[in-house]
Order: C-alpha cells, then structure tokens, then sequence
C-alpha cells in the first residue's frame, strides 16, 4: 500500500520500489506511534477530530505499541516505509478513521520527528554507558596505587608517573564526551511537527501543544527548515564519532599493553579471542575491532554531511539516507562501549618499571633549582645521558663522581633522585603526573560522574 495512489494510473514498478524503499526506518516504530499520539490528541483538541474519533484513533495506536513493544508488529513489503506500515495497520484495527490521524502531517515533518526523538532516547542511553566506562576507569585508577610508568611522547619513555594518570586521562577525554552528548540534545530536542510538508497548513494546528506533550523544548523557527535540516542528526554522529575516535586510541594502547613487548595488561578469557592457527595466542580483538569500526563511524559522518551539502530546500527524498549513518554509527558506538567496558573492567594491569632515563629531565631540574640556565643543565644531562649510553649503561649505575662530572653543581646525594618514584613525588605541577594530582583527580572525576 502506498499513501499517495489517488494520482496515479498505475502501481510502482518493481525496480522503482526496490530503490526507494528503505527497511532500516524501522526501529522508529515505537517513535513514530508515541509521535502519532501526540498528534491526535492535538487534532481533538483544536477540534479537528471529534472525541470519539479521537479515542478509537488512540486504541488502535496504543494497540500498535503493545505489538511494537512486544516484538509482534508484522511489516509487510508493501509497506513503504515505517508511516505507512503504522497507517496501514491501524486501518485494519480501527478501519476509516485510521484516515484522519495524517491530517495537518506530512511524511516530512513526521520522519523529522521520529528521529529526534529517537535520538533524543538514545543521547541518555549513550551518555550512562559513557559515563560508567569513565568511572571504571577511574577504578582502575584507584586499584593501581602507586605504580609508576612512563609518559611517552613520540612513543618515547619520557618521564615517570603514576600508571593512574595515564589511565585517568582517557577518563577525561569521555566526561567531555558525555558533555558532548548532553549539549546535542539541546538541538535535537525541538519538535518539527506541524512544519508538514513544507510550509505547514490551513488547518488551526497548534505544534505547541504537540512538542509539549512530547516533552520537547521548543518547537521549530521555520516550517523549511523543520523538514529539511539534519545538522541535529550530523551533530550527534560528530559525537559519535569523536567517541569512537578516544575509544580507539585506547584500544591501540590496550592492544600494545597486551604485547609481550609491554607487557602491561593481560585481559580475561571472556574478553580475548583466539588463534586458529597460533595455539599459545591471545588476541585483544575487541580493542582492534573498536579501533577498526572508529574508521566506519568517521565514514557515516562524512556521509551524512556529504548527504545534506548540495541540498535545496526543503525535504528531499535524499535525507531518507540520514538513517542508515545514524543507526549504523549509534550502533557501533554502543557495543563497543559496552564490550570495552567489561574488557577494562576485568583486565589485570601491572606494568614494569620504566627505564632509567625517565628521570633525566628531574635531573636537569635540579640544576635549574641552584640556578644554572635550563639550556646549560639540558646539555649537562644530555651529555651524562650520551656518555652512559656510549658504554651501555643507564642511569642505575651512575656515581656521584660521574655526577659531578656532568656538572660541577651536582652532588652525591643527587644519587637519590634518579629514581621513577622519587621522581613522582618531587613533582609539583598542579595536575601533571603526581600522586597528589591523582588524588585530586579521582575526586574530581568521581563528582563529576554521578
Ligand atoms: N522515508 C522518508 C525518509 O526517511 C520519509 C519521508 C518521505 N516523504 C516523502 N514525501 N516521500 O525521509
């Protein structure tokens, strides 16, 4: 069945209605019944639809919910899209007045509506998975003490920390995410019925009353703009895929902190796959997969905006596209929190201690303290550094006669700070890599994650 036949001859062709047609719209069933509801209620209160008809309208949607919810609804092929499936069905439960509920509604501002406050759920949903990776983060944080690793930059050992800051940082990187989701919600949370088709309706129609009910904020500034704009949607897949894009960069170290070369972490069976061919191996796929599926989700979102760019007001069949990059990216989003989630959760993180060398800016910073030039002290320290290095040697077993050397400010008991851990405690930039700065952090982080 399609809705619009009155004008046409002759039914679509086969091919015309495999290309045009679109069963990824879906899962909006429940969206577009609750959207429909509000509607009606509305057309009986400006008195568009009598009492009566407004209640046999009612029963046969709050019966279509019941199926919905209870995975019955049966589409059909006919159906051209989730609109007329839900039409199509209340015709057969409540007969002609099935007819009146589209009144004053287009399809335009209809499938509008549906993915807003499709979006609008899924923003909550998305914001507590996001937040309870962030506070199992923040355990782990907590369980690793005071172990000490190094920060890298350009994947060099650069200076010693506690392995909680490092973990702590991605932490971070997700309240802002979170942050993210909730402040989309303000765009997506603004009701475009009553738009219609593209310029609204003779009709007394009150689109108030429709987002009120509906628990929207606002209801749009322009009917063109209701039904043709989808920078909403754009927003919520750039969230989406920023996500993705911290989610797989943590997943890159927890492949890396899996290897033997690391030898950092080591992940529960449940979380680990096998190899088919390697019996001693186990694979940290779900962290690569994370990693793999970022780059799909950074594709629905070049999609989407690619999607709208060349598009003239107002509706276009084109926007039909939007759904696939939506729910494709909402749905990689949400599993790969969730198996993420449960892989940190259970993973046992001990790292080794990093190498000697992670001290040597402490070093030069001593020299600093008695008032030697920084450039002077960074050439002092390298050339101790070049010296050890040249005969194989490290700071472990360097001598206070050798320290000396390097520079004449430095003393024996200077010895003592070429150690990772003292060199932690000596630090004291305001959240850099402390013990005192994790501290602050994780209460910090643990108001803000509720
Ligand atoms: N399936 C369409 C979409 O997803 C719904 C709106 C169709 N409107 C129309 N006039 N054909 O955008």
């Amino acid at each position: 069945m399609t809705l619009w036949s009155g004008r046409f001859a002759s039914g679509p062709d086969e091919t015309l209605w495999r290309f045009t047609t679109d069963d990824s719209d879906r899962r909006l069933l429940v969206d577009d019944v609750t959207g429909s509801l509000a509607h009606v209620d509305m057309l009986g209160e400006v008195g568009l639809l009598e009492v009566e008809a407004v209640a046999r309208i009612r029963d046969g949607l709050e019966h279509v919910l019941d199926e919905a919810h209870a995975g019955r609804f049966e589409f059909r092929d006919t159906d051209e899209d989730i609109h007329t499936a839900v039409e199509r069905r209340l015709g057969e439960l409540i007969g002609d007045d099935a007819g009146r509920l589209h009144t004053g509604r287009s399809r335009n501002d209809q499938i509008a509506l549906d993915l807003r406050l499709y979006l609008r759920r899924a923003v909550d949903h998305r914001v507590e998975q996001i937040q309870h990776l962030a506070r199992v983060l923040v355990d782990q944080a907590e369980d690793a003490g005071d172990t000490i690793v190094a920060s890298y930059t350009h994947l060099q050992q650069a200076q010693a920390i506690p392995f909680a800051h490092h973990l702590l940082a991605y932490a971070w990187m997700l309240v802002r995410d979170a942050d993210r989701f909730v402040d989309a919600r303000e765009r997506i949370d603004i009701s475009p019925l009553g738009a219609g088709a593209s310029a609204g309706s003779a009709l007394p129609l009150r689109p108030d009353r429709v987002a009120e009910s509906l628990g929207f904020h606002a209801t749009f500034g322009n009917s063109l703009d209701a039904v043709s704009s989808r920078d909403f949607a754009s927003e919520y897949v750039f969230v989406t895929a920023q996500t993705m894009v911290h989610l797989s960069r943590l997943s890159e170290e927890l492949a890396l902190w899996a290897t033997e070369e690391y030898a950092w972490a080591e992940y529960d069976d449940a979380y680990t796959t096998g190899s088919s061919a390697l019996p001693h191996k186990k694979n940290p796929d779900i962290a690569e997969l994370a990693r793999g599926k970022a780059a799909t989700v950074i594709g629905d979102l070049t999609g989407l905006l690619a999607l709208q760019k060349g598009l003239p007001l107002s509706y276009n069949r084109d926007l039909q596209e939007d759904k696939r990059a939506v729910f494709h990216a909402d749905d990689v989003l949400t599993t790969a929190l969730a198996a993420l989630t449960g892989m940190i959760e259970t993973a046992e993180f001990d790292p080794p201690a990093p190498s000697s060398w992670v001290v040597a800016l402490d070093l030069a910073e001593v020299l600093v303290a008695r008032g030697v030039p920084f450039r002077d002290a960074h050439h002092s320290v390298g050339g101790l550094v070049a010296r050890l290095k040249a005969e194989d040697r490290d700071f472990t077993t360097v001598t206070a006669e050798e320290l000396e050397e390097a520079h004449p400010l430095l003393v024996p008991e200077d010895l003592d700070l070429l150690d990772p851990k003292g060199s932690v405690e000596a630090r004291q930039s305001p959240r850099g890599g402390s013990f005192v700065s994790v501290a602050e952090q994780i209460n910090e982080l643990r108001t803000l994650l509720p």
